[in-house]
């Protein structure tokens, strides 16, 4: 009996245990890896109709957007559908205080409307193959790191030149799971992207930071663009003489949204994960790192948003490097959270004494890896001072315009140095357009406040011997006082705005080089950047090497000892699925959030004349009058919804499709008790963020008007009319 209840008790906790939710798969492995386990979760095609390169798959509907972000082809004609702050820089770029498209919005009406956009492109994957073997052929464990690298490069490039590609495709080659394995990718990068349309910011954006990692949700985080292809419907630049892309997979629109439970996968292009760490790298990002850099940009924060409050025009200037700054700032805040309330360091050293005993069970294993969890914890711990010196430099560093600014007069002075004249008269009209472009978004009564506050950070925080000579002397000769320091630096530097820029850069190049030389700005720029690399850099990077040596000696031992497990590699940029259920989730005690949001929710955080909460006049109207033609459901128009797929940066603007491959929303975020979902993914509380694709349906319909795109999209149904 005893028995019994045993089997009975191990079953059931076997499957409340409930799917692997967790995971960035490999497109190609699917088959081989997830088939099963996603049709047990719901899913009703097979991988063969995700990934296939012998005809037109889902991934053929799928880009890398700009590099940066995810889109995918929804019409025949080539229409993209990707994020609202994936296409912001176009956006802003095509806007004026005549035409605000960043406030009221962009439609193209007909392919005539639609904008160009330099430098924006749109990759496809072709074809994956697994080029491990070639790779990695000769290269033995016991190979100096080195030598082992010049080889794989070697390596590489023969593997390069004997893949098989059409001259308008690149192949790429990249390392997986910390170096184990490589991959080779065909691809197909289209240049010439136009802008087809984008939301008012009040809805693309609504919320801004306030809502930002946040649910419940109300943002309409969308636009489109449309890919143009040469009249053999092959890459080409930029023509007029381009024609709208025939692609050989478009997705399907479905009008049946989701309900709790269902089957969701995304795909997309996930940027860096980190899910095989040693425990004391967990805790170092815990303890040391993320609080560092939290502090900062809490300062930083503070200033640039007392000077926004008071003055519209540094508003303006200064909206998207605050939202910027406070993108991370926000997430690693989340991520403490998170790994603190899952008692995430507890758990991987649990893993790790698991790992511990089956080593020491199997000599093979024994001999492979003993004390390598003892190795990557010393060296986690050697590393932390310099971890920290780094964050505390990089983050300070960043965040101080003027010294960017110096740092970009270093290129001059190089080419001075390096060609002479010559150098400098290319390099000068350079220096003088790109401190041009900064300078319109820069404001130096903000910047010298940011200078007097974290200088004094980067002094107090840190140990003396990182700390800039150069800085510590200015300091002395200013009674130890960080504003007037600041004032002294910004009044004798020459470089805060484009008319002093100028005047310093007129001259003979000798003269002018020697003047920058002299500025305050630029010697403390050098020195600081001396004493980083003099006193931390050194020894981090060697630090690091040997931690990046270990960790892809641990990956494997990790795939070695726990057999049964099925691994995915961290995410690297390429090509990826994950796959999980509709779920609502409890992120404390007695709070549970439903996984559906609706329109009534945008109304109630409605604030007229808002920042961040203000909504346009045509949408209050729709709503009053309930006008959400076929998009809503039950006189209630849904926004955005949730599910427990495991996603990061990168896949903003993936598409989230249903059981049967349709698409059902848009991703765009996490919630906040989830963004640990980098380090340490936990079904309980990891969930992606939706727009929910009727939404976006109803803005381009109903807000827009824009019937010529609603004309181009197949939209699907399984429910009975
Ligand atoms: N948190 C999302 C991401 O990491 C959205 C960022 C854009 N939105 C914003 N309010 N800053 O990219
Ligand atoms: N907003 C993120 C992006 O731009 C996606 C959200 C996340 O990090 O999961 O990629």
């Amino acid at each position: 009996m005893k028995k019994y209840l045993l089997l009975l008790f191990i079953s059931i906790s076997f499957f409340c245990k409930g799917f692997a939710e967790e995971g960035m798969w490999l497109p190609q492995l699917l088959q081989s890896l997830n088939e099963k386990e996603m049709k047990r979760m719901g899913m009703k095609i097979n991988a063969s109709d995700i990934y296939n390169i012998g005809k037109g798959s889902l991934k053929d509907a799928i880009v890398s957007f700009g590099g940066f972000c995810t889109a995918e082809v929804i019409s025949d004609k080539g229409l993209l559908l990707t994020n609202h702050h994936c296409g912001f820089d176009q956006i802003q770029n095509h806007s004026s205080i005549q035409n605000n498209y960043i406030r009221d919005g962009f439609w193209a009406y007909n392919t005539g409307q639609e904008l160009k956009n330099p430098g924006l492109f749109a990759t496809f994957i072709i074809r994956i193959d697994d080029v491990t073997k070639a790779v990695l052929n000769g290269v033995s464990s016991s190979l100096p790191e080195k030598e082992r690298q010049s080889l794989i490069d070697k390596n590489m490039t023969a593997v390069r030149s004997a893949a098989k590609k059409e001259a308008y495709q690149d192949i790429l080659i990249r390392s997986f799971f910390e170096g184990n394995k490589y991959f080779l990718f065909i691809t197909e990068t289209y240049r010439d992207i136009r802008l087809v349309g984008a939301p008012p910011s009040s809805v693309g954006n609504f919320g801004k930071d306030t809502d930002n990692w946040m649910w419940p949700r109300h943002t309409g985080d969308f636009s489109m663009f449309r890919i143009y292809a040469d009249k053999n419907n092959k890459p080409a630049a930029y023509s007029a003489d381009n024609v709208p892309y025939k692609p050989k997979r478009a997705l399907n629109i479905s009008l049946d949204g989701v309900k709790e439970g269902d089957f969701t996968m995304v795909f997309g292009f996930p940027g860096r994960t980190m899910e095989y760490l040693h425990s004391s790298a967990i805790a170092q990002t815990v303890n040391v790192s993320d609080p560092a850099k939290i502090a900062i940009r809490t300062k930083a924060l503070q200033v640039i948003d007392g000077f926004m409050r008071s003055n519209e025009e540094i508003k303006i200037q200064y909206a998207a490097k605050y939202a910027n700054i406070s993108n991370a700032w926000k997430k690693w805040q989340g991520e403490i959270l998170g790994l603190t309330k899952t008692n995430a360091v507890a758990k991987r050293k649990e893993l790790e004494a698991s790992f511990e005993k089956i080593v020491l069970s199997k000599p093979e294993l024994n001999m492979a890896y003993m004390g390598i969890l003892q190795n990557l914890e010393k060296a986690y711990n050697a590393i932390e001072p310099y971890a920290y010196a780094r964050d505390y430099y990089s983050e300070i560093f960043s965040k101080i315009e003027i010294l960017g600014f110096a740092n970009q007069l270093k290129s001059l002075v190089n080419a001075y140095s390096n060609n002479g004249e010559t150098g400098y008269n290319t390099t000068q009209p350079k220096v003088i357009e790109r401190l041009g472009e900064l300078y319109g978004e820069y404001n130096a009564d903000v910047d010298k406040k940011l200078f007097e506050v974290l200088m004094e950070m980067y002094v107090a925080d840190q140990k003396d011997e990182y700390v800039s000579p150069y800085f510590k002397n200015l300091l002395k000769q200013n009674d130890h006082n960080y504003a007037k320091t600041a004032a002294v630096v910004f009044e004798r530097s020459k470089i805060y705005n484009k008319e002093n820029l100028l005047a310093l850069l007129t001259g003979n190049a000798k003269d002018v080089v020697d003047a920058i030389k002299n500025d305050p700005a630029y010697q403390l720029t050098l020195d600081m950047q001396q004493t980083f690399n003099n006193t931390v850099a050194e020894k981090l990077n060697s630090i690091q090497a040997e931690i990046n040596q270990l960790q892809r000696k641990y990956m494997q031992a990790q795939m070695d000892v726990f057999t049964k497990k099925s691994f995915y590699p961290d995410a690297n940029s390429t090509l990826r699925v994950t796959y999980g259920n509709v779920k609502p989730y409890q992120p404390r005690d007695g709070v549970k959030y439903e996984f559906q949001s609706y329109m009534d929710g945008v109304m109630q955080k409605y604030v007229p004349g808002d920042y961040e909460f203000d909504l346009p006049k045509k949408l209050i109207n729709l709503y009053n009058k309930k006008d959400f033609g076929r998009w809503g459901v039950n006189g209630r128009q849904p926004v955005c919804f949730i599910a427990a797929n495991h996603t990061t940066g990168g896949n903003s603007g993936s598409p989230a499709l249903d059981a049967y491959g349709n698409l059902v929303g848009l991703n765009f975020d996490r919630v906040w008790e989830g963004t640990m979902s980098d380090i340490n993914y936990d079904p309980s509380i990891c969930r992606n963020i939706m727009v929910d694709i009727r939404y976006v349906m109803f803005i381009v319909d109903k807000y827009a008007e824009a019937k010529n795109l609603i004309a181009e999209m197949k939209f699907v149904s399984r429910k009975k009319k």
